[in-house]
């Protein structure tokens, strides 16, 4: 069942108007009235979590080697914005705990993509849920934590289990309900790519909510609403709204 605040959410914090995952990106989309993200986590040589999508540098971030290659602060000290354009150089790594508590007390609800590096699926889901945990204990609203990674969603789980989880699948797989249910996820994340219109239904008829990654037309958006799905992201919160229903 899908009882959150938002149907549309910018991707990676702010779609494709600013770096992706910076704050940078969260103030443009609040900008343009968005008050609900989705945005990747991963860990840092020291385990502490920073917002992220690749393993590596060299994309988004000036640099090189992986993300476990260095501690958080020294992510944090790194460029996360000129690859974007020169008005955001300097716009830095962020740190998972600062910048959810940005989207926190700016009202902005969260989908937060646990993103572990090849080797740290355990410790990234444990890591992230138990700060979502002790950050939103006691609120109405709590984020929701997606993942790729069946292990990290089994370590969020143990460590957290009143956060609520999604299962993020590419192609659904014919054993996708066993695996949402080992896990006790709330909701199914499904790349609208390879969505059916049966699959939709069969989701929604098992109790889960359905999000869809990552729906760039208003014409794709109109029709998955159609099929009947809770939610979805977006990169391009210029043609998007919002409020698009
Ligand atoms: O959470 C949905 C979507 O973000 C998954 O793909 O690669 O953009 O993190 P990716
Ligand atoms: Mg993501």
């Amino acid at each position: 069942m899908w009882r959150y605040p938002a149907t549309v959410l910018a991707h990676r914090g702010g779609g494709t108007l600013a770096p992706e995952n910076t704050l940078a990106g969260v103030r443009e989309g609040m900008a343009r009235g968005f008050r609900a993200i989705e945005y990747d986590v991963m860990l840092a040589r020291d385990g502490v979590p920073v917002v992220m999508h690749d393993p590596y540098l060299g994309r988004t971030v000036v640099g090189s080697g992986h993300v476990f290659d260095y501690d958080a602060r020294e992510l944090a000290a790194m460029d996360a914005g000129a690859w974007f354009g020169r008005q955001f150089a300097g716009e830095p790594v962020p740190l998972f705990v600062e910048f959810a508590q940005f989207c926190k007390a700016h009202g902005v609800w969260m989908n937060i993509e646990i993103k572990p590096a090849p080797g740290f699926d355990v410790q990234t889901g444990e890591v992230v849920a138990k700060i979502a945990a002790a950050m939103f204990a006691g609120e109405a609203w709590q984020p929701l934590l997606s993942s790729f990674s069946h292990e990290a969603l089994k370590a969020a789980l143990a460590v957290a289990p009143a956060v609520p989880r999604a299962y993020l699948f590419d192609e659904l797989p014919p054993d996708w309900e066993s695996r949402a249910r080992e896990v006790d996820a709330v909701a199914i994340h499904a790349n609208q790519r390879h969505l059916t219109q049966e699959q939709a239904r069969a989701v929604k008829s098992a109790g889960f909510g359905l999000f869809c990654y990552t729906v760039n037309t208003a014409e794709r958006a109109r029709e998955l609403l159609i099929w009947g799905i809770d939610a979805f992201c977006t990169d391009r919160i210029d043609l998007i709204g919002a409020n698009f229903r």
